[in-house]
C-alpha cells in the first residue's frame, strides 16, 4: 500500500457531467495517481450547496453521475476510495474548527469568491444571495484535504488559489496547536492534453463546445461534423493548416501513432475535412463506446453504485476520524 496520501475533490455541479477536456486534462492523471498514493477521490456534494441552495434536489442525482463516470473513466473503487463528502461528517466539523482560525481577510480576498458574488448577483439574486457558506467554500475545501492530512492533491490553474489558502490554514493550525497537518502539494498535471473545442476555443461547458462522455454515437457523430477546420480550405484540394484545425488536433490526440499521414494529406490538399471528419468519428466513438458502456451499467444498477460509495465513505471516516482525534487532542477538546 502507497504511503503517501492525495485526495482530490470534484463538485457535482453543472449539466452534462464530464467531457473529454476533463477525460484527457484531469481523470487520466488521476487514473495514473490511483497507483502511486493512498488515494481518496470525494464528491463534494456540500460544496455545490454554496451556488445551488435554491436546486438542492439536482445535487444528489449529479453525484451519482460523477461518481460512475470517474469510474467509468478508470478510476478503480479497490484502489481508491470514492465517496460523497456529506457521508463523511467529520469534514463538517473539521471546517468547524478551521473556521475558528482562518482571518476573515484571507477568505474576502479570495479571487473565486469575488467571480461568484458577481456571478450570484447578476442572475439578480441579490444582497441575500451571497451566503456564509460561499464566503467558507475555501475552509471547506481545506477541510477536506486536511481531513486525509493529505500530502498531494492534483489541481489545475483554477484551484491554485485555494490550494494555497488550505496550506496557509494547515500552518496556521500547526503553528497555534502543534503539528497535525503536513502541508499538501500541488500535483500538477505534466502531461496536460489542451483539449480544443468543437469551435477552436479550450473545450469548456460553458462555451458549448464540448463533447460529453454522456453523448451518443450519433451525438459525437453530428458533433464532430460542425467542428471548426481550416477556414481557408473550402474545396477538397485546397491545402488545409492541421496546427489550425480542431479536427486535425483531435486526430492526432486520439490517434498518436497514425494522425501523420492524414495531416500530410490534409496539407497537400489529398484529402478534404469530411474524410478527415468521418475518420475522426470512427476513432472518437471507437475510443468511448467502452467508457459509455461501463457508464451506462453503473447507472443502471444504482444499487450497486450506492454500496461502492457507502464503502468508499467506509473507508474515508477512519482515516478522517484518526485525524480528528488528533485534532481534538492537539485542540485540547475533550
Ligand atoms: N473547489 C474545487 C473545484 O471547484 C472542488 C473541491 C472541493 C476540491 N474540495 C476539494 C478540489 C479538495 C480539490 C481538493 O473544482
Amino acid at each position: 500500500m502507497p504511503s503517501k496520501r492525495l485526495l482530490s475533490g470534484m463538485q457535482p455541479t453543472g449539466g452534462a457531467g464530464l467531457h473529454i477536456g476533463n477525460l484527457e486534462g484531469a481523470l487520466r492523471q488521476w487514473v495514473r495517481l490511483q497507483d502511486e498514493y493512498e488515494m481518496y477521490c470525494c464528491i463534494v456534494d456540500w460544496h455545490a450547496l454554496t451556488t445551488m441552495y435554491d436546486n438542492t434536489e439536482a445535487i444528489a442525482p449529479k453525484a451519482r453521475e460523477v461518481a460512475a463516470e470517474y469510474i467509468a473513466g478508470g478510476l478503480d473503487p479497490q484502489k481508491c476510495a470514492i465517496f460523497l463528502q456529506s457521508h463523511v461528517k467529520e469534514h463538517a466539523e473539521l471546517h468547524l474548527l478551521l473556521s475558528m482560525v482562518t482571518p476573515l481577510g484571507w477568505l474576502e480576498r479570495v479571487p473565486t469568491f469575488k467571480e461568484k458574488r458577481d456571478m450570484l448577483d447578476e442572475r439578480g439574486g441579490g444582497d441575500e444571495s451571497v451566503s456564509y457558506g460561499l464566503l467558507g467554500y475555501p475552509v471547506l475545501q481545506a477541510a477536506d484535504i486536511l481531513a486525509y492530512r493529505a500530502h498531494a492533491v492534483p489541481v489545475g490553474k483554477d484551484q491554485a488559489a485555494h490550494l494555497e489558502l488550505s496550506r496557509e490554514i494547515a500552518r496556521r493550525f500547526n503553528r497555534l496547536y502543534g503539528e497535525v497537518f503536513p502541508e499538501p502539494q500541488a500535483v500538477i498535471n505534466e502531461m496536460t492534453a489542451v483539449v480544443p473545442g468543437l469551435d477552436g476555443r479550450k473545450m469548456s461547458k460553458s462555451l458549448g463546445n464540448a463533447i460529453y462522455l454522456s453523448d451518443d454515437a450519433d451525438t459525437v457523430a453530428k458533433k464532430v461534423m460542425s467542428a471548426f477546420t481550416t477556414p481557408t480550405k473550402i474545396k477538397k484540394t485546397d491545402p488545409g493548416v492541421p496546427e489550425n484545425c480542431v479536427v486535425c488536433q483531435l486526430r492526432r490526440l486520439y490517434d498518436p501513432e497514425n494522425y501523420s499521414l492524414a495531416w500530410e494529406e490534409c496539407r497537400s490538399g489529398a484529402r478534404g475535412c469530411v474524410q478527415s471528419k468521418r475518420e475522426l468519428i470512427e476513432i472518437l466513438n471507437a475510443e468511448l463506446e467502452p467508457i459509455r458502456r461501463r457508464r451506462k451499467e453503473l447507472l443502471d444498477d444504482l444499487a450497486q453504485l450506492e454500496e461502492i460509495l457507502r464503502q468508499g465513505a467506509e473507508r474515508a471516516r477512519a482515516t478522517a476520524a484518526d485525524t480528528m482525534t488528533a485534532v481534538r487532542q492537539a485542540m485540547k477538546l475533550r
